[in-house]
């Protein structure tokens, strides 16, 4: 890939294919909504899995679609060395302020997951989190955060996930946020990542889901800009949700809220 200098952001974004421009736009129009007042300010998720991860000062991290680089930050002020990418120009500039803000040196470099510009065994650490549901080719990703890696190193996934054996549950909660949101591609269950991982030669030594409050509905619209017309068919969908969805994603009304509990998948695979 060719790479141009904008802005001290390093762009490596040649064509894109139409799942990856429609996240560009997405998140290029949608950006102020991913900084603090967003619940991935809260990366009580990663801090439990330092203990697996043991990271070191001055490590070299490559943190995937970063957003509003909530994960990037959270390592480069445990004092390893960050490099933030993501595919969407807006939400890099809004990293480097902070950056500046905080008095945090990182490298800002555009690009999207599936196709990373680094050469081989580059990194010790490749994060990637609330993200891979975007993606257009995950196992592209996974190959790629693989090749990266140094022998050894670690690859950590965090995303939204639906446990395996519920595809009725599943393919509503595809359904809501595909309307919710136009960059929605899919998310993936934690065997299917299981064996991407598998096939890319990094070794699973950590899988959980953990369960996070989904806060108010209204606030998930805003966030993502979900026009009315799909607000509509997105409450339609939960006034009708089956029951697997139902007890799985536990849905509820809460001082007039619609709330609900996502499935988180925190994974940690080693470079074989
Ligand atoms: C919810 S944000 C990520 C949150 C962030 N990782 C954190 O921990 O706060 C999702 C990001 O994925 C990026 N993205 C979506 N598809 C992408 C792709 N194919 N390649 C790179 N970045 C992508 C979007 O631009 C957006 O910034």
């Amino acid at each position: 890939m060719t790479s141009t200098w904008c802005c001290d952001i390093l762009s490596f974004v040649k064509e894109l294919d139409p799942i990856q421009g429609v996240a560009q736009r997405q998140f290029d129009k949608q950006s102020a909504n991913y900084g603090k007042s967003h619940i991935l300010q809260n990366t009580d998720d990663l801090r439990s899995t330092l203990n697996v991860l043991k990271p070191q000062r001055g490590q070299k991290l490559l943190d995937v679609a970063t957003g509003g680089g909530h994960t990037g930050f959270y390592f480069a002020r445990l004092g390893l060395d960050v490099t933030m990418a993501d595919i969407s120009a807006a939400m890099l500039e809004r990293v480097q302020q902070t950056a500046k803000d905080e008095n945090l040196t990182i490298s800002v470099n555009q690009h999207p997951a599936e196709e990373l510009p680094y050469p081989d065994a580059s990194f010790d650490l490749v994060t990637c989190r609330i993200a891979a549901h975007h993606f257009s080719c995950p196992a592209s990703f996974v190959m790629e955060a693989a090749r990266v890696l140094k022998k050894g190193g670690h690859f950590l996934l965090i995303d939204g996930t639906v446990e395996d054996g519920e595809p009725e549950a599943e393919e509503w909660m595809h359904q809501v946020e595909k309307l919710r949101d136009p960059s929605h591609n899919r998310l993936i269950t934690p065997l299917k990542w299981a064996h991407l991982c598998g096939h890319a030669g990094l070794r699973v030594v950590h899988s959980e889901i953990q369960t996070m409050k989904q806060p108010d509905l209204e606030w998930y619209f805003n966030t993502a800009g979900t026009c009315a017309e799909n607000r509509v068919a997105v409450r339609t969908l939960i006034a009708t949700a089956p029951g697997s969805a139902r007890r799985l994603f536990r849905l509820a009304e809460e001082d007039g809220k619609t709330i609900w509990w996502w499935q988180r998948l925190i994974l940690v695979a080693v470079k074989l």
